[in-house]
């Protein structure tokens, strides 16, 4: 195949041709859109960080999920602002705290969407750390068993799949044992198994109000310079019980979802986090960028490196444009 007898451009010479010889496809079915549920009714508060991104109460949110639901959009994926942050993370497990308020609230309104929630405990410290502390340490062991009973409370008001990303040692196995012994022994863990250490999620931090009081989150997320180290971290998880592997952030650790989707048997997730939309808004808002084609080129470079699933604040726009096609 050398040129002259080979011409590549043969193939694009216009849509048609490009339509079908395209590799990879980018449909609503592959999206997951996360929400910031807070307490209170009729509060939608913009996050300055994230246009286009609010914290919602549990009445907007379900409304917000049934306008995802009309576009086509299979998935949420909730996070909480609980109404009191304390040491021992009380609200995460709360029978009627606001994660779980929230799923029942969707659940009964538009049943027919799955509600994934984020299990971790950073935004319901007031420490703002993932775990429980142990002399200024996040204790590992010591916050598996809340992490799990964290897990079983969304699993009981209703939550479809739940999804660790605490970056604890031995959690997916803590969550399946807690989940089957409650009974919840056919709800999926979609696991945030290569969770890095990374400055993408600042804008997230405002969303959540989950910034850690001191220090960072460096001694339980992984470092970005390693990708041997996250298939041992999928190894684990897969070994533990995970039905899910998901890599997160997204765009700076393409090469990373590439080795999960090549490495494992199972579906992969990639979180094309905060910090990865509002870089897109922001240059967007400045002119400097199209924004929906960055978008776009951003989101199917994700699945071309082997994401089956995105969780990304994109989603309602993305369906929007499918749908208009
Ligand atoms: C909770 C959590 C975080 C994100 C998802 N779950 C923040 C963090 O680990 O600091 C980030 C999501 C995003 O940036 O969009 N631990």
């Amino acid at each position: 195949m050398n040129f002259p007898e080979y011409r590549p451009r043969r193939l694009r010479q216009n849509e048609n041709f490009r339509r079908m010889i395209r590799e990879t496809t980018l449909s609503v079915d592959n999206l997951i859109y996360p929400m910031f549920a807070v307490p209170g009714t009729k509060v939608k508060k913009p996050i300055t960080s994230m246009p286009g991104i609010f914290q919602l109460s549990v009445d907007y949110i379900v409304k917000e999920t049934q306008r995802v639901k009309a576009l086509g959009v299979p998935a949420v994926l909730l996070f909480g602002i609980p109404e009191e942050k304390d040491e021992v993370a009380s609200g995460a497990m709360a029978a009627d705290g606001i994660v779980q308020r929230a799923i029942k609230g969707i659940k009964e309104k538009v049943p027919d969407i799955l509600v994934i929630t984020d299990v971790c405990l950073c935004e319901y410290m007031s420490h703002g750390h993932c775990g429980m502390l142990e002399k200024g340490e996040v204790d590992n062991d010591a916050t598996l068993e809340v992490l799990a009973e964290t897990a079983v409370s969304h699993a009981r008001a209703g939550a479809d799949v739940v999804a660790p990303s605490a970056m604890m040692d031995g959690q997916i196995g803590a969550l399946r044992e807690g989940l089957d012994e409650a009974g919840f022994d056919n709800l999926p863990i979609m696991a945030y198994s290569a969770k890095y250490a990374s400055c993408f999620y600042g804008p997230f931090r405002e969303a959540a109000e989950s910034a850690p009081a001191f220090g960072d989150r460096r001694a339980y997320q992984m470092d970005p310079a390693n990708s041997d180290e996250a298939i041992r971290e999928i190894t684990l998880d897969v070994a533990e019980g995970a039905d899910v592997i998901m890599v997160k952030p997204a765009l700076a650790y393409l090469d990373v979802i590439r080795r999960a989707k090549e490495e494992f048997d199972l579906p992969v997730a990639a979180y094309n986090v905060s910090g990865e939309y509002s870089m897109i808004k922001a240059a967007s808002q400045m002119g400097w960028l199209d924004g929906e084609r960055a978008m776009w080129e951003s989101l199917t470079s994700i699945r071309r490196a082997g994401a089956d699933m995105i969780i990304t604040y994109f989603a309602p726009d993305v369906a929007q444009a499918l749908a208009a096609k």
